[in-house]
């Protein structure tokens, strides 16, 4: 299950990012905002973060306009590994060297198609799960 969450700046990339989960049959669970109206980044987050810090979703996507605050709060929570990205290359070694278990978009850098791209690569790259990167991994925590 991946944990989704924008604010107004993310919300339509949201919304397209959903159609696109839905055509790769990836479940989801939309923790908000559900309306584009403005809203704090830092709390409209804060659901779909502690979804994945506890292991109730396995993975999350953050929206809003520059991927930076979301990606900010995300990474204020331990065992959270948050990934602001703008390009497939570190969507894909965000997950092979750091384990990444989230991933925030800005709705305001990307347009939908590289966003579609990013997403896919990040959803199906696995961890590489040698150990220098075990290590560091584990170093962060
Ligand atoms: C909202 O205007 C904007 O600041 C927010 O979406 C995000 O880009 C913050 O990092």
């Amino acid at each position: 299950m991946i944990a989704l969450a924008g604010d107004h700046g993310g919300f339509l990339l949201k919304e397209e990012i959903k159609k696109y989960l839905d055509e790769l049959k990836f479940d989801y669970k939309d923790f908000g905002s559900a309306t584009g109206e403005s809203c704090d980044y830092p709390v409209v987050s804060k659901p779909a973060i502690q979804a994945v810090a506890t292991g109730v979703c396995e993975k999350g996507i953050l929206f809003c306009g520059t991927g930076v605050g979301m990606s900010i709060t995300a990474n204020k929570t331990r065992g959270i590994r948050c990934v602001v990205c703008s390009e497939p290359f570190s969507a894909a070694l965000s997950r092979e060297h750091n384990n990444t278990n989230m991933l925030a978009l800005g709705g305001r850098v990307i347009g939908v198609d590289l966003a579609k791209m990013i997403v896919k690569i990040w959803l199906t790259t696995e961890f590489s799960n040698v150990d220098r990167h075990i290590k560091r991994v584990s170093l962060i925590e």
